[in-house]
């Protein structure tokens, strides 16, 4: 017996839901690609991220998931031997650094905690302490999709000054970016990278780099570069050398649209969105785990992000069945836990095009998969949630 016939409520922190018009976009015949429209649509959707990242900086498309834009942010800054400190809160800064030992990087990783974000102080001691400042880069996730931690950027700005250490600052923002403010230039950030697939509203496919003066200045000497990603070559006018070949034209068709989208919605009420179907998440989980059998991987508030939320079962409950009668029986897909503990823990997806219907949908369905398999949970989870988005949402005058 299954009642999966419906929509599917896809919550995987990415992909994740692209809107129909962002669908619908890529459904066009292929156009010419050396002027004309396409070149206009390079042309804005460079600007546009610029605007989104927050930064006067230099801005780059790359046909490429996420991994892409971390090789593209590592082999334009950086040379062979260059060491760099790896702030680690999850699973993806220390993947980011890993990339980078392949690449004949040398890595050092602050150990973090699974369930913690960065700690500031233990990154300016370790830089107060390299005395002959040869860490030339920190690598760091705004937002750890694999833990669901948040970290506090602009904090670990300052860590970075106080140590009055020259390393570049670059930043991952690709879980993040569009569901939470990220101020590149005011942050003091030099390099940033995201991906189009999760709060841009994209299918995968493209991945960005955002880079500062400073990043630039390290351009000039980086002997990592590479023909592909390189910075330098996709600044030439030719609009075929700005994506080192080929455009992706029906991806930028849908990239065109998704960030008219963004821009109708408002940044503002983009973040704002995301902070309250967080929240109701994280009260409908605070209201499960009363009964001991599972809980939050971020154990403070503060420090759980606003676009994904990682839940950790007890280790007698396997997160597999769970996930697959969610999945088989109710057409409710949420992402499966990765890296430490991962048979115990799922993940509940809340970027991108999301609304409150579709959080509650989610929800919902994750409270009748922990009554099927006779999980014990607190009750009132939905309750809760509902609560804080009607009270975060209040009617308008005319409306009551
Ligand atoms: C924070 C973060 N960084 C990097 C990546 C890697 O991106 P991709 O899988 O698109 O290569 C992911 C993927 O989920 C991610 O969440």
């Amino acid at each position: 017996m299954s009642i999966r016939t419906g929509r599917e409520f896809l919550s995987i922190p990415g992909p994740t839901n692209v809107p129909d018009p962002v669908l619908n976009a890529l459904h066009q015949p292929a156009i010419e690609i050396y002027s004309g429209r396409l070149k206009d649509i390079t042309r804005t959707c460079l600007e546009d991220l610029k605007k989104i990242f927050r930064t006067a900086g230099d801005t780059y498309i790359y046909i490429a998931n996420g991994h892409g834009a971390w090789e593209a942010a590592l082999t334009n800054s950086l040379s062979r031997g260059d060491k760099v400190l790896v702030l680690e809160s999850g699973r993806f800064a220390v993947g980011w650094g890993q990339m980078g030992q392949k690449l004949g990087i040398e890595m050092e990783v602050l150990a973090g905690d699974w369930h913690r974000a960065v700690d500031p102080e233990k990154v300016e001691e370790r830089l107060r302490a390299d005395v002959n400042k040869e860490i030339k880069a920190i690598l760091v996730v705004q937002v750890d999709t694999a833990s669901s931690v948040v970290n506090d950027i602009p904090a670990i700005r300052r860590a970075i000054d106080n140590a009055g250490h020259p390393a570049l600052f670059m930043v991952d923002t690709i879980a993040s970016l569009a569901t939470m403010p990220f101020e590149m230039d005011e942050w003091g950030v030099d390099v940033a990278v995201a991906g189009s697939q999760k709060g841009l509203m994209m299918p995968p496919g493209l991945s960005y780099n955002a880079v500062g003066p400073k990043g630039k200045l390290a351009h000039k000497t980086a002997d990592l570069r590479t023909q592909y990603w390189d910075w330098t070559a996709r600044e030439a006018e030719i609009h075929y050398l700005k994506y080192c070949g080929t455009p992706p034209v029906h991806m930028l068709f849908a990239m065109r649209t998704a960030f008219d989208m963004l821009f109708e919605d408002g940044m503002e009420n983009i973040f704002k969105r995301h902070s309250i179907l967080s929240r109701a998440v994280h009260a409908a989980v605070e209201k499960w785990s009363e009964a001991g059998a599972l809980t939050f991987n971020v154990q403070i508030a503060g420090e759980r992000a606003p676009s994904v939320t990682t839940v950790n079962f007890q280790d007698q409950y396997n997160a597999e069945k769970f996930l697959d009668y969610c999945d088989q029986k109710l057409a409710v897909v949420l992402g499966i836990g990765i890296g430490e503990g991962e048979e115990q823990s799922f993940r509940i997806a809340h970027m991108g095009f999301v609304n409150a219907p579709m959080i509650l949908g989610t929800l919902s369905g994750v409270e009748i998969g922990l009554k099927a398999l006779n999980i014990p949970h607190g009750s009132g989870a939905i309750e809760a949630a509902i609560e804080i988005i009607a009270e975060a949402v209040p009617a308008e005058p005319g409306q009551k």
